[in-house]
């Protein structure tokens, strides 16, 4: 099959979260299935110098937006067997924040279009156009309406349902070109929503865990379009992301001080080395717990911010975190560092090489998100051998079962309820495990045999493309 994919961040070219992982992985993976893989993204000024010197320009034209023509070239790039097109034009996305700029509408419309003439001019025809996330969501809007000159089924992906690219009508009765009775779907509450136009016009629509794809219908995560979620629920499908066992690899990863297989003691030596960097008193065997987030409230920061306090006091432990976000979470974490100076690290912003440095050393990593479509941070983890500990939703729901002393069963430890004290405890009971020798070997052996890697996801997909080509699958009026 010929599918082209089509999403707006993607590693090694540019990230700003998960989606750039899965978009990363995913295509390689179907490829790998012997499926011809196309992706589309737009030129971030951001790609590494290396890689930017190495597109190859495909072709220059101009696309209408409102009442001018944008410039929009071309540009080509292939790793193993996967063509990536990048949409060029600096006007719209040399931009720092590439999200959340005031006319993400009409950059995101203007990438629509751009695609939609590309896959023209290069006379691709695939066989499934998979769209992800709300930028993306006009596309299958524009399918219904014809505005691809060749039959295309369309999936969409819904990475996080809590984004959906909300703009005024105003603009868009110039810039969408789409009339009147195409533009049905497109509607909410007296604005224009590109992720419900997906929702509404997909062939089939996926999201990134089974738990998620029944969260969503939901008032509770449904982010104000569960009923029409609830409408499509015989077109959805939750598929749990995998990661890429190869970059994320202890027994590989360069950035880590010593490389490392199911050898507790040879990561104990990476937790040495990160105190030591962190400035942390340097101790074996103390427990390391690490946060490794965007801090937003969503990720469930404050059970952790309002309960530190009491267990530094309580045990001994360390903590270290990495991310940044919301100024006021960040200043919370600043100030935590102050007051436990050979306790607490808290290093603001990304860093990918401090991140893999911290998954290596710690014995835990805390996860207590509100709501998580998939979450790739609990993955990461079991990658590198440390424990996650986190609240049962969504993904984290589907890949962390919790450990129970009695059966032996378990790859971490969860906790159902958004309560301070729920989370304080599964915590103390991380720690007490972490004492009790034959049950965190047992633990541990778990973790060791816990696969997400991408073939089952892939063949997932692989199903959902089959079924759409030859079922048809949604109603085509
Ligand atoms: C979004 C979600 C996250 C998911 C990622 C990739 O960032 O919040 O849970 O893992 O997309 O699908």
């Amino acid at each position: 099959m010929k599918v082209v994919m089509v999403a707006t961040e993607c590693t090694p070219f540019f990230k700003t979260g998960g989606l750039a992982d899965v978009i990363g992985s995913l295509p390689h993976a179907l490829s790998a299935l012997a499926h011809e893989l196309i992706v589309f993204l737009p030129k971030s000024t951001s790609i590494p110098t290396p890689i930017l010197l190495q597109l190859e320009w495909v072709d220059t034209f101009f696309v209408p937006v409102t009442w001018r023509n944008q410039h929009c070239a071309i540009l080509s790039y292939k790793e193993k067997n996967v063509t990536y097109y990048f949409i060029e034009n600096d006007y719209y996305f040399d931009r720092k924040p590439f999200y959340g700029q005031e006319d993400d509408g009409e950059r995101f419309t203007f990438f629509t279009h751009a695609v939609l003439e590309s896959m023209e001019k290069l006379a691709l025809h695939p066989d499934v156009l998979h769209c992800h996330d709300w930028q993306t969501g006009l596309l299958p809007a524009y399918i219904k309406a014809g505005a691809y000159s060749h039959k295309v089924k369309t999936v969409f992906t819904i990475h996080n349902l809590r984004y959906q690219g909300v703009f005024p009508h105003s603009i868009f009765n110039e810039l969408l070109h789409l009339d009147k009775q195409h533009q049905i779907g497109l509607d909410h509450n007296g604005a224009i929503n590109f992720m419900k136009a997906a929702i509404v016009h997909a062939d089939w629509i996926t999201t990134v865990s089974p738990t998620y794809a029944k969260e969503i219908q939901s008032s509770a995560f449904g982010e104000g379009l569960d009923s029409l979620i609830r409408e499509r629920n015989h077109s959805l499908t939750g598929i749990i992301n995998g990661i890429d066992e190869g970059y994320f690899n202890p027994a590989t990863d360069f950035h880590i001080p010593v490389t490392y297989h199911h050898q507790p003691e040879r990561k104990r030596e990476n937790k040495k080395a990160l105190q030591d960097k962190l400035g942390l008193t340097i101790s074996e065997h103390t427990p390391l717990i690490s946060l490794i987030s965007r801090l937003v409230e969503e990720k469930g920061v404050s059970l952790v911010t309002n309960t530190i306090d009491d267990l530094l006091q309580a045990e001994d432990v360390q903590f270290v975190c990495l991310g940044s976000g919301d100024p006021v979470i960040e200043e919370q974490f600043e100030q935590l560092a102050q007051r436990y100076p050979d306790r607490v690290a808290f290093y603001r912003g990304f860093n990918e090489e401090l991140a893999s440095f911290i998954y290596a050393a710690s014995d835990f990593l805390v996860m207590p998100s509100k709501f998580e479509p998939c979450g790739l941070s609990q993955l990461i983890a079991l990658r590198y051998e440390t424990v996650p500990i986190v609240r049962e939703t969504g993904g984290l729901k589907d890949t962390i079962l919790s450990f129970n002393e009695f059966t032996g069963e378990g790859n971490g430890l969860s906790f159902t309820n958004y309560k301070e004290e729920d989370f304080l405890y599964t915590v103390r009971r991380g720690l007490w495990l972490y004492r009790e020798e034959a049950l965190w070997k047992q633990l541990q052996h778990n973790i060791y045999t816990s696969k997400f890697d991408w073939s089952q996801s892939a063949k997932a997909y692989e199903d959902v493309y089959k079924h759409v080509v030859n079922e048809g699958a949604w109603d085509e009026t």
